[in-house]
């Protein structure tokens, strides 16, 4: 891993800016024009209901999105480079070195044929290493710095030879390698055991603290979030509807469905069952949406202009906006964090 990058003055420096980013998939509208920024060794996440359009916006970013879909309109810029116009051979050299993925099934992502320490090298060969003993020796100590037990031992085995958290550790062994500035993280814990799960937030908190990579992390689990994340979007149905400061979003929700998402947090023991207790459900891309609010069909509060167009961000607190014409602006709000 890239030595420690933090400074004074790096959590102001903007890394990766989204201007109305919008992803169509079959002709359909899968990403509605979102919007927001991300500062340099910042936590950033994203919640919503399946469906939203998390991992699609997350994807776009190094330019990974499936056959189907395509950025249709907006601006990726990352540091001095606009994304969304970077030819693929320019977009390769930023993936893995400058961002990284991990995703919710390690096991997936793994080649099932190949030692698990053949893989972590791998990515760097790929990238132009040629010295074996060298690249053993990165592997070996990339793997005790994530917490990999005995990766003497580890290394020559193959992905089923290893449980769900070895797996996804490995996977951020391949990912953390060159030293990413920016982690994409979609559910990487979802798949695990609670208890693995805790251990894996911790690790990637850790990899954040010590090394300064930023980390855009996506999942549907609100106490997952508020566990490692310092700001968060709330995503539904392709559109932005609220974003701000963990605590802030999640003590005084402004949106009537970030206000639903919170009322499901589920307890220990209910895991497995469905998230959101709000009636309805997350309308497929495939069904015209309304020009306005996405949400209106199922929302509480909504007025009838909420149905003829998207509400504007409005600040309801610092640094914290949200997309809904009910919610009202609280003194001294306003300054935002332009984010
Ligand atoms: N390869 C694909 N082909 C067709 N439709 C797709 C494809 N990938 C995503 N979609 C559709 O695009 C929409 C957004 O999908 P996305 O995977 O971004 O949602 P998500 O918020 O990540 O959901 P989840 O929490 O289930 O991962 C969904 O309606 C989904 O069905
Ligand atoms: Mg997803």
């Amino acid at each position: 891993m890239r030595e420690a990058r933090q400074t004074a003055s790096m959590g102001d420096r903007v890394l990766l800016e989204v201007r109305d980013l919008r992803i169509g998939i079959k002709g359909y509208t899968a990403v509605g024009g979102i919007s927001f920024s991300m500062n340099e060794g910042e936590i950033l996440g994203i919640v919503g209901e399946s469906g939203c359009g998390k991992s699609l916006s997350a994807l776009s970013i190094p330019g990974l999105l499936p056959e189907a879909a395509l950025v249709t309109g907006g601006s990726i810029r990352y540091r001095d480079r606009e994304l969304t116009a970077l030819p693929e051979r320019e977009l390769r050299k930023i993936r893995g070195r400058e961002i990284a993925m991990i995703f919710q099934e390690p096991r997936f992502s793994l080649n099932p044929l190949i030692r698990v320490g053949k893989q972590i090298t791998e990515t760097l060969e790929l990238h132009g290493e040629r010295d074996k003993v060298l690249m053993r020796d990165r592997a070996l100590a990339l793997a005790r710095s994530l917490g990999l037990p005995e990766p003497e031992k580890l290394l020559p085995l193959y992905p089923h030879q290893l449980s769900g958290g070895m797996c996804q550790r490995v996977m951020i062994a391949i990912a953390m390698i060159h030293g990413p500035r920016l982690l994409i993280a979609d559910e990487p814990t979802t798949a695990l055991d609670v208890s693995i799960q805790a251990q894996i937030l911790e690790l990637l908190a850790k990899i954040n603290r010590e090394t300064g990579t930023a980390i855009l992390f996506i999942s549907h689990d609100l106490s997952v979030i508020q566990a490692v994340c310092r700001r968060v979007l709330v995503m539904y149905a392709g559109k932005l509807v609220e974003r701000g400061p963990v605590g802030e979003v999640f003590t005084r929700p402004a949106h009537e469905y970030t206000r639903g998402l919170l009322g499901s947090i589920p307890g220990r023991s209910s895991r497995g069952r469905p998230l959101v207790n709000i009636p309805g459900r997350v309308p497929p891309i495939e069904e015209e949406r309304p020009p306005g609010c996405p949400f209106a069909p199922r929302c509480a509060v909504a007025v009838p202009r909420c149905r003829d167009s998207f509400p504007p961000e409005i600040a309801v607190g610092p640094g914290h906006w949200a997309s809904c014409f009910a919610a009202t602006g609280r003194t001294g709000a306003g300054t935002g964090d332009g984010a």
